[in-house]
């Protein structure tokens, strides 16, 4: 379907420019406008094909997120931590209300998160790809203490991404200085 329509278009194009030569007095702006809407239109075509193929996002589209938790949560076991504050939200495949980072697109992506114990308390904690563990932080032991996360995923579309409690009866610690932090992007796809 992709390669019939490129080939209707391209000798259109060369076709068009055949023309705008023989007249001469082509004008090289509407040339290179006409072939920015031909490049627009292929790729529009390649992303809706069912080939499942999504054209690289950009800019706001491009999936990035860092959120973080200004208030302590306490957790019983299986339950998401919710980092319900955003600095990043593009591609919006966070959800700050439940804490889960849904992929917007599939491919290669990096995830990081920086977690605090409460003052001599345990904590532990776990990275979950949909329903599956990735990795754990498990921290304890006097005084506050921070635990780390820092994973490449291959995800596809829909695949969900969460930090959850390990265990009952323990918290996570935040405050105004922003101490636990959650971060995903997509790197390749
Ligand atoms: C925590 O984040 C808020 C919102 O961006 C910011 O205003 C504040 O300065 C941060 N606090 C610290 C200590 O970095």
């Amino acid at each position: 379907m992709v390669n019939m329509i490129v080939l209707l278009f391209i000798p259109a194009f060369l076709f068009y420019g055949q023309l705008t030569t023989v007249k001469g007095d082509c004008n090289r702006k509407l040339e290179n406008a006409l072939f920015d809407d031909l490049i627009q239109m292929m790729l529009k075509i390649k992303g809706s094909g069912s080939s499942g193929v999504d054209h690289f996002p950009k800019g706001k589209d491009f999936p990035a997120f860092t959120a973080y938790k200004v208030s302590t949560q306490a957790l019983s076991t299986g339950e998401v931590i919710k980092f319900d504050q955003v600095w990043t939200n593009n591609g919006n495949g966070y959800d700050p209300s439940s804490g889960v980072f849904t992929a917007p697109l599939a491919g290669l992506y990096h995830f990081a998160a920086v977690v605090m114990s409460v003052s001599d308390a345990t904590l532990y904690l776990s990275l979950y790809h949909n329903n599956a563990k990735i990795t754990t932080s498990y921290i304890t032991d006097k005084g506050y203490k921070t635990g780390t996360f820092d994973v490449v995923l291959t995800l596809k579309k829909g695949d969900k991404v969460s930090i959850r409690s390990r265990q009952n009866s323990q918290s996570i610690f935040s405050n105004s200085n922003n101490y636990s932090t959650f971060s995903g992007n997509l790197i390749a796809m």
